[in-house]
């Protein structure tokens, strides 16, 4: 049921649906971070304050291609499709098929398309839905708990796949985002939200207008 739909219906079924709604993702969500908790990285979905600030700076109406890497059970979906144009494409990446099928089932809007895959091949998924760059990247991802060098990769794979000027928003519960985003962003700016479990820090890179002034800068 989408929220439009929602609204249609009497208060008390409206309630009712919306805790289904809540407490059915939940569900899903906790269940994920049982079977992969390292992957998963949190008990409980980002808080609406999150949500919001963590979009605020989006300049929606020039968005043709928006991404989200570990979207989870869609907590930030809803959201960012309230505020998408309506010929703008959402393509969300998560390497848990469970949650992957979780989306396709309850977010049947034409713009949003949900992959099983890894952030690292971001490149190559937008390639293949005929994108050759994304206005915006938005990660829940664990960064710092990542194995190996993926966190990297990942940081390497979004910079290139993002247009110039646009921007890889992060939430994490620590601050290791800002060197890892440093060596390729030309402008990080940072923020912090309290009411989430746990308080979490906000981080928004953008990439340079015009890549090979900041070249000399950055690396
Ligand atoms: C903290 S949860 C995200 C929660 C959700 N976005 C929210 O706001 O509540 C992290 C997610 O990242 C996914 N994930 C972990 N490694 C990944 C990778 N390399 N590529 C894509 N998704 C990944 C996990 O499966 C999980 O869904």
């Amino acid at each position: 049921m989408q929220s439009n739909d929602l609204a249609q219906l009497p208060l008390r079924q409206r309630i009712k649906a919306r805790a289904e709604r809540l407490f059915g993702a939940w569900g899903v969500f906790f269940k994920g971070f049982l079977k992969h908790p390292v992957m998963v990285g949190s008990i409980v979905p980002s808080s609406d304050r999150t949500i919001r600030k963590m979009l605020a700076p989006v300049p929606w109406k020039d968005v043709q291609l928006f991404v989200e890497y570990g979207p989870g059970v869609g907590t930030f979906c809803r959201p960012v499709l309230d505020k998408l144009p309506r010929n703008a494409t959402y393509i969300a990446i998560d390497t848990n098929p469970d949650f992957i099928r979780y989306l396709r089932k309850t977010i049947p809007d034409s713009r949003f398309v949900a992959v099983h895959g890894s952030a690292a091949d971001v490149e190559d998924i937008i390639a293949s839905h005929g994108f050759a760059h994304a206005d915006f990247v938005l990660s829940g991802l664990p960064l710092s708990t990542l194995p190996g060098t993926v966190a990297d990769e990942i940081a390497q794979a979004t910079h290139r796949a993002l247009r110039p000027g646009g921007a890889f928003l992060i939430y994490q519960f620590n601050t290791f985002t800002t060197q890892l985003l440093r060596p390729y962003f030309e402008r990080i700016d940072r923020g912090y939200e309290l009411l989430n479990v746990l308080p979490c820090h906000l981080f928004w890179g953008w990439k340079a207008q015009d890549e090979s002034a900041a070249e000399h800068g950055n690396r």
